[in-house]
């Protein structure tokens, strides 16, 4: 297998939990630098590592491969185009950057014979776009929805389960590194909209606007709809989901929504994640793991890592190429 020379953008929660899971192994790869955007920070590693530069990962032809994990989705399409460009693979975890410019980012991907991978940037550890691309491959699925936000349902397990106040769960899904560095992104449902968006990608074989899909987050919850969930011995969770409702036509939302306590989404606690995927023939599967975290998020990072040795590259092969399938901003709910 080929020999990775990684070029990392970011040293946050998900690099430094990359870079302990690295360590730790014997891999044919070297990390040669790191582009940060604080040069004053102190850093656990020697400073030669660690540059402001972004050049000196994008301009070295010896870096193969680019690990893109910044915050700030735009900075972040920069980098990843001009190095899909210049002829690098990338791994990146943004999910707001790949659900915004996907279409541009498969076509730069093509036209230059690199690989995009970006496994991290939904459900965390969960392996859910490989198995969208390489499983779910022969029939149309009915729906995929789950819990895509570790940090809401962190605060959510901790109304429900402890009792305790939306405000101190809030920051303790900040100070576990759960929540991403706006918060607003997570308890206001953007979040797991762009997971959505990149899910149904896969899923589906369409491109989506993400700012085209409704989303509505646990910050909107009042006192009286967590008294009434109790009441009626439901939870709530914020669910995405995208579905067909009728033929190759996709609906896709988030929304808290109560639930029963024996449905298998009301048991995905704390920072876990969970994915459900229904089809016609296999029937229904259920992915459970830990969607928020250094070490959970850093270990899909690696995967992708791993996976470009072997040229692994998304095919979209559901309908991207054909556009079989449309998608509705029409919302239907059943009440
Ligand atoms: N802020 C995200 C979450 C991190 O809470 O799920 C993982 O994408």
């Amino acid at each position: 297998s080929k020999k990775l020379t990684i070029g990392m953008f970011g040293f946050g929660v998900v690099g430094q939990g990359l870079y302990d899971i690295i360590k730790t192994k014997n891999l044919n790869l070297e990390i040669k630098k790191f582009v940060i955007k604080n040069a004053d920070k102190k850093r656990t590693l020697p400073a030669e590592l660690f540059t402001t530069d972004p050049n000196a990962i994008l301009d070295d032809p010896e870096i193969n491969t680019v690990v893109e994990l910044i915050d700030d989705a735009e900075a972040a399409f920069e980098i990843t185009k001009r190095a899909l460009t210049s002829g690098k693979n990338v791994v990146s975890a943004n999910k707001k950057m790949i659900a915004t410019h996907l279409e541009e980012l498969i076509n730069i991907q093509n036209q230059h014979g690199t690989s995009l991978l970006y496994e991290g940037a939904v459900c965390g550890s969960i392996p859910i776009i490989r198995n969208l691309e390489e499983y779910y491959d022969n029939e149309l699925l009915h729906s995929v929805s789950g819990i895509f936000n570790g940090s809401s349902n962190y605060i959510l397990s901790k109304i429900f389960n402890e009792n305790q106040n939306y405000d101190v769960a809030l920051k303790k899904a900040q100070d576990l590194g759960f929540a991403e560095t706006d918060p607003t992104l997570d308890v206001g449902g953007f979040d797991p909209k762009f997971k959505l968006a990149i899910v149904a990608s896969h899923a589906y074989g369409i491109y989506i606007n993400p700012d085209e899909i409704l989303n509505l987050g646990i910050d909107k919850l009042g006192n009286a709809d967590i008294r009434y969930a109790r009441e009626k011995n439901f939870k709530i969770k914020l669910i995405p989901l995208a579905k067909e409702i009728e033929n190759h036509r996709v609906v896709l939302y988030v929304l808290p929504k109560f639930i029963g306590k024996d449905h298998i989404l009301a048991n995905v606690e704390n920072e876990y994640n969970g994915v459900l995927v229904k089809a016609a023939f296999a029937d229904e599967q259920f992915f459970l793991g830990k969607g928020a975290g250094g070490h959970p998020t850093g270990s899909a990072v690696l995967s992708d890592i791993t996976a470009l040795r072997y040229d692994y590259k998304y095919e979209y092969k559901k309908h991207l190429e054909s556009q079989q399938v449309t998608y509705s901003t029409d919302y239907t709910f059943k009440v």
